[in-house]
Order: structure tokens, then sequence, then C-alpha cells
């Protein structure tokens, strides 16, 4: 497949947010990217369900959920049910990872598990089968408009030989920092998925912006 582009709406505006949600509709992108944080696993809290049902009743397109928060198994029923897509859990909040994933699966979403910058990509080795998508962190998560850290680019190559090595479909996706400047690099390296916020969202033209991300 071409490389995806996931634009992350928390550096969207919210005075406007069905406009913004409209934006991506009617471009190339390919994903909403969707950042829930409970301010304990992150120094940060963004939204919760109300607003994810809000993007979904207006999304055309799949929502892509990142759960910052600890404990994710006490919501992944709730998630389900405000429509993610793709559901993506920290392995540092996890202590049954491997459950974890099933139990995301079970409920017909497509299951990621995100590392942190210092987290070692060999700690999945024995999941990366049952996972549909391991998403790379490029920046400490927390807050849009970090960053970029550029150990990432080995960091997913080594990840597309380790996937490859363990004959793992799952898809890669970076998350932090990611724009024009960055974008062609990660897809060489292996990147399937790439999400920008203040990339896109803080762009003069976010609709041509996203193209050229695409290309
Ligand atoms: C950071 C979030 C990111 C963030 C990306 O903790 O997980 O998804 O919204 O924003 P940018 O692209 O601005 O770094
Ligand atoms: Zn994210």
């Amino acid at each position: 497949m071409s490389h995806y582009i996931a634009p992350s709406i928390l550096s969207a505006d919210f005075n406007h947010l069905k406009k913004d949600i409209e934006l991506i509709n009617d471009s190339e992108a390919d994903l909403f990217h969707v950042d829930v944080m409970d301010g304990v696993f992150v120094p940060n809290i963004s939204f919760g369900f109300p607003i994810i049902e809000h993007v979904k009743k207006i999304s055309k397109k799949p929502l892509d959920v990142h759960l910052m928060i600890v404990q994710p198994d006490r919501y992944i029923t709730e998630f389900a049910k405000a429509g993610a897509d793709y559901l993506t859990v920290h392995y540092e909040a996890c202590t049954h990872l491997q459950r974890t994933i099933e139990s995301i699966k079970s409920l017909g979403m497509k299951a990621g598990v995100a590392l942190n910058p210092h987290t070692n990509i060999n700690l999945l080795e024995d999941v990366l089968k049952d996972v549909d998508m391991v998403l790379i962190m490029s920046v400490n998560p927390g807050f849009g408009g970090q960053k970029f850290i550029e150990h990432t680019y080995a960091k997913v190559s080594a990840l597309k030989e380790l996937l490859i090595k363990t004959g793992s479909a799952a898809k890669i996706e970076v998350d932090g920092g990611v724009g024009l400047n960055n974008y062609r690099k990660l897809v060489d390296c292996g990147a399937d998925i790439l999400v920008a916020g203040n990339a896109v969202f803080k762009a003069e033209n976010p609709m041509e912006t996203i193209s050229l991300l695409k290309r």
C-alpha cells in the first residue's frame, strides 16, 4: 500500500471542529487520528467519549484512536461503542498486553500497540503476529507541536526488519513532529501511517499539505 496520512484532531480548532473534520473528509487523508489523554499516563488531558462520538458522526474516514491512558482495559468496550476503528494502547500502560490486544480485536477493532521513545522494539517480538499496527512515538507523548526525535528513523527501520523476521503483517505508524521535512525519509525507512497534527492544522493550506504528505 502507499502510505497513509492520519491528521491528529488534537491540533484542530475546537471552536470549529465540524469545519476541520469536513476539511479532512474532503482531503486525501486516510484516517482521523484521535488522541485520548488522561492526565496520569501523560501530563495532559485531552477529551473523551462525547467528542469521539461527535467526530464519528461527521467523519467519512476511519477513526484511529490513540489511548495515552493507564488501565486501558477498563474502557475498551466504550471506545468500540464510540466508533473507534483502530484502537492503540501503550506498551508501557499494559501489564497483560496480549489479553488487551485480544479484547480489542474481539470487539471488531484493529489493535495497535504504541511505544514511547525510550521503549525498545524487541519487547514486542512475542506479540507482533497478534497486532495490526505498531505506533512508534517520535516525541514523548502528551502534546502536539513537539520536536521530532531523530532516533526514530533507526527505530522504524529496525522494526520493519523485525516484522519481516517474525512474519508479522502489522503496519508501522509514526506519531509526533511529523511534517513535510521528514515524511519522505520515514516512508523510506518503512513507515506505513504518518500522524500529522500541527503540520496539517497549523499550515496555511491544510488540504494542500495533506496532498504533499501523500506524495
Ligand atoms: C502526542 C500525540 C500526537 C500529536 C501529534 O502526544 O500522540 O498524536 O497530536 O501532533 P504533532 O504532529 O503536532 O506532533
Ligand atoms: Zn497520537
